[in-house]
C-alpha cells in the first residue's frame, strides 16, 4: 500500500519526485516498491545504541514512495543532537536501497516528543516498574561477576576489560559497570570514548569492542575527581544497574575498587546473585589481603567463582625464562584459603603473566585479547573468559517465584 502524503515534502523543488506521487494502481504498474517491503527493510535497521529495530522503537515517522521508485523516509531521533544521526541515516539509506524497485532514498530526521520518549522508555522497560535491577530478579539469566581484590593495582580493571572483550569476541552479549567510582578507568582501557545518551530517565550505554560500558567518568567533566560519601556511591551504582538500558545480557562484569569498602557491600545488596572473581598477584602479602577481601562473601552470602593470579612471572626478553617478579603461589594460596573459609571448592581459573602488550593495550583502549590473542597474557585471559562465559545460563538454584498451595 502506498500512502500519498506530502507532509515530509515542503516544496516540489526540495523533493522532485513529489510530482510523480501516484496511487496504488499506477505505482504497482510502475514497479515501485510497496510500503510493506520498505518497512520490512527498515525492520532490519537497529538503533545503534539500543540495538533493537527502529520499527519496534517507534522511530519511523513516515514512509513516502513515489511512482518512480524514489523513497523518502522520516526518522525520529530519540534526542536532539543524537551522536548517532549519521549512522542511522546511512543504515536506513543502505537498507532501503536494497529493496527491489527503489530508485532513490532520502532520509529526513526529526526528534521525538516528550510523550514519544516516555512511550519508548516504557517499551524498553517491557512494562516493568521503574528502578528495578533486572539482574537481581529471580528469573534473570545474566551471569554477574564482580571483580574484586584486596590490594590496589593488581590488575582488576585490566582483567575485567580483557575478559569482557574476549567474551564479546566469542559472541556473548556483555556489559561492564565501572563500579570503581573514585578510581574509574574502564572506559579508557576499553576504548569507550562515547558519552551516554539519555531517553527520559533511561541511560543508553556506549559500546566499545562489542562491550556495553558505563562509568562515572562519562558524566564528569574532564578528569574532575568524584568527592562523594558512601550513600552517593550506592546511589550511583544503583543507577548504573537500574537506569541503564542493558538489554538482554549474557554476562555483566562489575569492576570493583580494591578492598572491602562501601561498593563491595552495595553490590552484595543490589545484586546478591553476583559471583565474586578474586584477582591477586602471586605475592604472599597480596594474597593474604585478597583472601580477606574474598572472605567477605561469606558474610554477604555471595558465591566466589574463582581466583585469577595476575602478574605471574615475566618471561625474560633475552632467554625466555620466567622471572618471578612477585614471587609464586599466591593464586593457589588464596584459592585454598577461600575454599577453607567458604567450605566450597574455589578454583584458580588461570594465571596471567606480566606482558608489556597488556599494559600498552590498556593505555590505548585496545584490549590485548583482541590485538594479540595468542600472546601469553592474551591466551591466558581468553582461557579464563572461556571458563566463565561458557558456564550455563540456567535457573538452577533460583527461586521460581511460586508458593506451594496449602492443602488444609
Ligand atoms: N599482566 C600484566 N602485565 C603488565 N601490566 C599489567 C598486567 N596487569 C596489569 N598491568 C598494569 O598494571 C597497572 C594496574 O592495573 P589495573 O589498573 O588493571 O589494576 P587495578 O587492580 O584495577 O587497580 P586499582 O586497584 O587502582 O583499580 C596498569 O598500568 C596495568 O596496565
Ligand atoms: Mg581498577
Amino acid at each position: 500500500m502506498i500512502r500519498v502524503s506530502s507532509a515530509a515534502f515542503g516544496t516540489a523543488a526540495a523533493a522532485p519526485y513529489h510530482r510523480g506521487m501516484a496511487t496504488d494502481t499506477s505505482a504497482a504498474r510502475s514497479g515501485a516498491p510497496t510500503e510493506e517491503a520498505v518497512r520490512a527493510a527498515l525492520a532490519t535497521v537497529n538503533d545503534p545504541e539500543i540495538h533493537r529495530p527502529i520499527t519496534d522503537l517507534g522511530m519511523v515517522k513516515s514512509v513516502e514512495i513515489g511512482a518512480d521508485g524514489a523513497v523518502a523516509v522520516a526518522v525520529y531521533l530519540t534526542v536532539a543532537g543524537c551522536p548517532m544521526r549519521e549512522t542511522i541515516t546511512s543504515s536506513v539509506t543502505e537498507a532501503v536501497r536494497r529493496v527491489a524497485g527503489v530508485t532513490d532514498v532520502t532520509v529526513s530526521l526529526d526528534v521525538m516528543s516528550d510523550e514519544q520518549r516516555r512511550e519508548l522508555a516504557a517499551t524498553l522497560r517491557g512494562g516493568q516498574a521503574e528502578r528495578e535491577i533486572p539482574f537481581a530478579k529471580p528469573g534473570s539469566l545474566t551471569r554477574v561477576y564482580a571483580i574484586a581484590s584486596g590490594k590496589g593495582g593488581v590488575g582488576k580493571s585490566s582483567v575485567t576489560v580483557n575478559l569482557a572483550a574476549a567474551m564479546a569476541a566469542d559472541g556473548l552479549k556483555v556489559g561492564v559497570v565501572d563500579a570503581d567510582i573514585y578510581g574509574h578507568s574502564v572506559p579508557r582501557m576499553l576504548g569507550a570514548e562515547g558519552r551516554p545518551t539519555q531517553v527520559e530517565n533511561m541511560i543508553m550505554p556506549p559500546s566499545a569492542n562489542g562491550v556495553k560500558v558505563i562509568s562515572i567518568g562519562m558524566f564528569t567533566p574532564g578528569n574532575a575527581p568524584v568527592v562523594w560519601r558512601g550513600p552517593m556511591l550506592h546511589r550511583a551504582l544503583q543507577q548504573f544497574l537500574a537506569d541503564v538500558y542493558w538489554g538482554d545480557l549474557d554476562v555483566l562484569l562489575l569492576d570493583l575498587p580494591p578492598g572491602t569498602g562501601d561498593i563491595a557491600i552495595s553490590v552484595a545488596q543490589l545484586v546478591p546473585n553476583a559471583e565474586i572473581l578474586v584477582v591477586t598477584t602471586p605475592q604472599q602479602a597480596a594474597a593474604e589481603v585478597a583472601e580477606r577481601a574474598g572472605s567477605i562473601a561469606v558474610q554477604t552470602h555471595q558465591k566466589i567463582v574463582g581466583v585469577v593470579e595476575n602478574m605471574s612471572g615475566l618471561p625474560c626478553p633475552h632467554c625466555g625464562e620466567m622471572v618471578d617478579v612477585f614471587g609464586t603461589g599466591g593464586g593457589q594460596r588464596v584459592a585454598d584459603g577461600l575454599s577453607r573459609t567458604t567450605g566450597t571448592g574455589v578454583p584458580v581459573l588461570g594465571s596471567i603473566p606480566i606482558d608489556v602488550r597488556l599494559r600498552e593495550g590498556g593505555d590505548e583502549g585496545r584490549p590485548v585479547v583482541l590485538t594479540d590473542p595468542e600472546s601469553p597474557a592474551g591466551a591466558a585471559i581468553r582461557s579464563i573468559a572461556g571458563k566463565l562465559g561458557g558456564r550455563q545460563r540456567g535457573l538452577a538454584g533460583m527461586s521460581l517465584g511460586i508458593t506451594p498451595r496449602n492443602k488444609f
